[in-house]
């Protein structure tokens, strides 16, 4: 499957694809998204089968405006807030959704609730523009497995079931969006993401309450324990390098090792390390080695969505 450029004839062609209920990679500016129109159910399952995802993890859908989300969901006043302070950006809100909004049933699995976020990247916005769908779209990544930040990351994935990548280069953020629901009038984190927080809490005034990590129970559905996953092992919170270990290495207090070594932010920037985080386990993983030796990252900012993505990576699979 070709990688194409985004040029406005490639853009063209690409929202015919989704239009034909093809599947679409597109650049966003947290990871890759594989895109389908989410009003088509048979592209939708094409999406499931494509990454080989559970039926009963929901999806993301992208809209291009804050007024094109009101068509499929209840806004709650909390939600308005987040929308104009956060859209276009990578912010996901989960809402009521509307009756006969023309969404897939697949999409939801059923929830009554719908996840909605604009993405900020040109390229999602010109797709999404020229198609005039919405678009249901995970991260373009076989299931459980790293997110892809760059358009190699996905052809390295995905073969014929997609019918083209649209190259946007290595993504801005590098993790995907904050998960909030605004459901209730209480906001719940479902997942941490590459908005922080603070940032939400700050402009709201009020708390979030995190969603309790229970894996048997997931409220985010898609939350499941192992995910990220690279082929070699994780062991975090390494303060050394074992023999064979690769190093995922953060801030310049490095261990000594003679083995491969990629560094998330010499000065400690999470921001930077954010940034880095999936194409570092991916080239760290490319090396061979059995092990990757993670190196403490603090928990502000960022801090929590990277150590939310590392404790995935070194799950039991
Ligand atoms: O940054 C992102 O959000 C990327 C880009 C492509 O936009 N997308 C993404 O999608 O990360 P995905 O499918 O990898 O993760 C979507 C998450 C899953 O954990 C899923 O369970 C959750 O969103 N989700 C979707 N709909 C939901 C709903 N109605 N209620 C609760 N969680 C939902
Ligand atoms: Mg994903």
């Amino acid at each position: 499957m070709t990688i194409i450029l985004p040029t406005p004839a490639n853009i063209e062609r690409a929202a015919d694809a989704i239009r034909e209920g093809r599947l679409v990679a597109m650049p966003t500016e947290t990871v890759y998204g594989l895109a389908a129109d989410a009003t088509n159910g048979r592209a939708v399952a094409a999406i499931y089968t494509a990454k080989g995802r559970p039926r009963f993890n929901p999806l993301i859908v992208h809209v291009a405006s804050t007024a094109q989300a009101a068509e499929l969901v209840e806004l709650t006043p909390f939600a308005q807030r987040l929308a104009h302070a956060f859209w276009p950006g990578p912010l996901t809100l989960v809402l009521k959704a509307q009756p006969s909004n023309g969404i897939a049933d697949l999409v939801t699995a059923g929830l009554g609730t719908l996840a909605v976020r604009v993405p900020a990247h040109p390229v999602a916005r010109a797709l999404l523009l020229a198609c005039a769908k919405p678009l249901a779209a995970p991260s373009a990544n076989k299931s459980g497995r790293i997110s892809p930040t760059t358009s190699c990351h996905v052809a390295e994935e995905f073969g014929a079931e997609v019918a083209m990548i649209l190259d946007g280069g290595a993504c801005e953020r590098g993790l995907e969006s904050t998960i909030v629901c605004c459901v209730e009038n209480t906001l719940t984190l479902l997942r941490p993401g590459a908005m922080s927080v603070e940032a939400i809490e700050t402009l709201l005034g009020v708390t979030i309450v995190r969603a309790t990590a229970d894996p048997s129970a997931p409220s985010a559905p898609g939350q499941l324990l192992s995910h990220y996953a690279p082929r070699a092992a994780v062991r975090l919170n390494a303060i050394d390098v074992k023999l064979g270990e690769a190093l995922l290495a953060f801030g310049h207090n490095v261990p000594e090792t003679r083995g491969p070594v990629v560094n998330l932010s010499v000065t400690g920037d999470l921001v930077e390390a954010a940034q880095a985080l999936f194409a570092a386990l991916r080239s760290l993983d490319a090396s061979g080695a059995k092990t990757i030796a993670v190196m403490p990252i603090p928990m502000h900012g960022l801090g929590e969505a990277i150590n939310d993505r590392l404790v995935r990576a070194a799950a039991p699979r």
